[in-house]
């Protein structure tokens, strides 16, 4: 049952992404504090039941069915949120990238058998369509003088990892893009935070993948201990409403000896 913060005046948040590990999870969290949740991925049914599950608790949650591949999409993806909630005090972007050319390979494809064509294919969904949103919602962010970007990503984004090296270049465009916004932001009261995870997300469907593959050529990240989305739930909120660190890598690298 989540405890509603009830104030009169609601904020809203676009959770872009609002799957059953973490954009779920982040969805919940920002609703225990009384925020209007609108929920964004392609399927309409799974964000429906979850839309459901959220008002079944005193959350007021909105359904918005978008393919956040496609950046010429955006206008009327914001002009459907704003019809919901009005203009947004936090943008929440975590879509899980997928939907290569080669879906047998899962999405996992080394480095030394990239195409362009492989790198360019996660370049919409990584940061065109995001820096389309931002367009879109930070002029009135900056104008009210408070706001926020929040952005969860894998932790190729920060450090290339072979098994991962076509949505890695694609991320690292995008944190590039979020470190350079954040800077430029820094004095307006607009916060723009980065969570990047190098663990499975317990719950998430890559995570429920991996687990039913027992094939030994799973990549060794796939095998690491699985983060709890509410905690990393959490761990946003707090970057976001009190530490305002611009990046977080969860789990934290273990200190040099
Ligand atoms: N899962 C992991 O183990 C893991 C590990 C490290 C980092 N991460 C990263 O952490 C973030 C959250 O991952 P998660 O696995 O927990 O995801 P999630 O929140 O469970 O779900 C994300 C949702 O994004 C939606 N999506 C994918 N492509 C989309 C598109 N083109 N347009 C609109 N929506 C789209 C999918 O729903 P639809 O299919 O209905 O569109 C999916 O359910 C992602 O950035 C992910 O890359 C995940």
């Amino acid at each position: 049952m989540l405890a509603l913060g009830g104030s009169v005046m609601s904020k809203s948040i676009a959770i872009c992404g609002a799957g059953p590990g973490l954009g779920q999870a982040v969805a919940r969290r920002y609703a225990t504090d009384g925020y209007e949740v609108v929920l964004v991925a392609r399927r309409q049914e799974p964000l429906e039941q979850f839309a459901r599950e959220l008002t079944g608790v005193g959350a007021i949650a909105h359904v918005v069915a978008a393919d956040l591949s496609d950046p010429d999409g955006i206008p009327a993806l914001a002009d459907q949120v704003r019809a919901s909630v009005g203009d947004l005090d936090a943008l929440y972007y975590g879509p899980t990238p997928g939907g290569t050319r080669r879906p047998a390979t899962d999405g996992l494809l080394s480095p030394s058998e990239l195409t362009p064509q492989d790198v360019q294919a996660f370049m919409p969904l990584a940061l065109y369509s995001l820096v389309a949103l931002a367009g879109q919602f930070l002029p009135a962010m900056v104008e009210r003088g408070e706001g926020a970007i929040l952005a969860a990503g894998g932790a190729s984004a920060v450090q290339g990892m072979p098994p991962f090296a076509a949505p890695g270049p694609a991320l690292a465009a995008q944190r590039n893009y979020l470190q350079s916004l954040g800077s430029e932001l820094a004095d307006t009261g607009v916060y723009v935070g980065r969570l990047y995870i190098a663990a499975p997300i317990k719950g998430s469907a890559w995570h429920t993948r991996m687990q039913a593959d027992t094939t030994t050529d799973r990549p060794a990240q796939a095998q690491r201990p699985a983060a709890d989305p509410v905690d990393l739930a959490e761990l946003l909120w707090t970057m976001h409403h009190t530490t305002k660190h611009p990046e977080t890598l969860y789990p934290q690298p273990a200190p040099a000896r």
